[in-house]
């Protein structure tokens, strides 16, 4: 099945930097995954990092040959130029995903304002402006696709960083505007909001052990895996959703369906 066959997708922040899952030769994040996956469905696939080296990694893997850019989301500039290589390169743009995101560390009692700053400028403000700056011909053909890559932590407090949470909140109201206000004119934005996935970055900040006390509160009773994030973002932003738009699609293995604690089933 290919469908995205003939259509072009920018992943914002689809590199990663690893440590890698056991028996992985490529550290999978879910941008990266993301990006494997739209190719795999036939998108050429245009993938923005900061690290271009993590970007070309992820390119030389696509199943359809894509484009490393390099983009730093903190910079305004560098946002806006990096969706104007994407189209330059594809000629058009139907999907953009914003993936990058930056987890704090700080509760209130800390909370920092430099470590504020840096959550809100590239967990909300790059992913406005990526979407301002594709939205323009998308449309004028009258079609395009977004998703933003949220987390439960902008749903439920996890008491850990508080930037993160209020940034991650603000992130879905992003993503609602866009498809309110231009639900009219073909566009489509929708976020898939996650729960823990055994990724890079959680290998990062939580260790690279099994996540087993992780996976004890999920009442699938496992973390989830970047490509069961993929396969969500590849449904949104697929005909499949085409009348699904200003969605946060939860993938979190039942957390937030269950009340206080999930029992673990054995
Ligand atoms: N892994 C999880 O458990 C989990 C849970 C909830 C939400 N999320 C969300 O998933 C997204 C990230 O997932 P991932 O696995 O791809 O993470 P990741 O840490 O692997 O990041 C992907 C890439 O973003 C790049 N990046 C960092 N700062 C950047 C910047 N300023 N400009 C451009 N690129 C930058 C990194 O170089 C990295 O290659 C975030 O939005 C995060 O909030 C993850």
């Amino acid at each position: 099945m290919s469908r995205f066959e003939g259509r072009v997708a920018y992943v914002l922040g689809g590199g990663s930097d690893g440590p890698a899952r056991p028996g992985e030769t490529l550290p999978m994040g879910n941008g990266r995954a993301i990006a494997l996956r739209l190719a795999a469905e036939g998108a050429t696939v245009v993938v923005g990092d900061k690290v271009l080296a993590r970007a070309e990694a992820t390119v030389e893997h696509l199943a359809v040959p894509g484009l490393a850019v390099e983009v730093d989301a903190a910079d305004p500039g560098s946002c806006r130029a990096a969706v104007a290589a994407a189209l330059a390169h594809g000629g058009r743009l139907d999907i953009v995903v914003c993936n990058v995101g930056l987890s704090g560390r700080e509760p209130l009692k800390v909370q920092s304002i430099e470590d504020w700053d840096i959550a809100s400028d590239v967990n909300v403000r790059s992913h406005w402006l990526t979407a301002q700056a594709a939205l323009e011909p998308m449309l004028e053909r009258g079609s395009g696709a977004f998703v933003f890559v949220g987390s439960t932590a902008g749903v439920y407090s996890s008491r850990r960083s508080l930037s993160y949470e209020a940034t991650k909140a603000a992130q879905l109201a992003v993503m609602r505007h866009v498809a309110v206000r231009y639900a009219g004119r073909g566009i489509r934005a929708n976020a898939v909001v996650l729960g823990t996935i055994d990724s890079a970055l959680v290998r990062r900040e939580f260790g690279d052990a099994p996540g087993a006390a992780r996976a004890s509160v999920v009442p699938m009773g496992r973390e989830g895996r970047p490509e069961e994030a993929a396969g969500a973002v590849a449904f949104l932003v697929s005909d499949d959703a085409g009348y699904v738009t200003g969605q946060s699609l939860l993938v979190d293995g039942g957390v937030s369906a269950a009340w206080p604690i999930p029992p673990v089933v054995s």
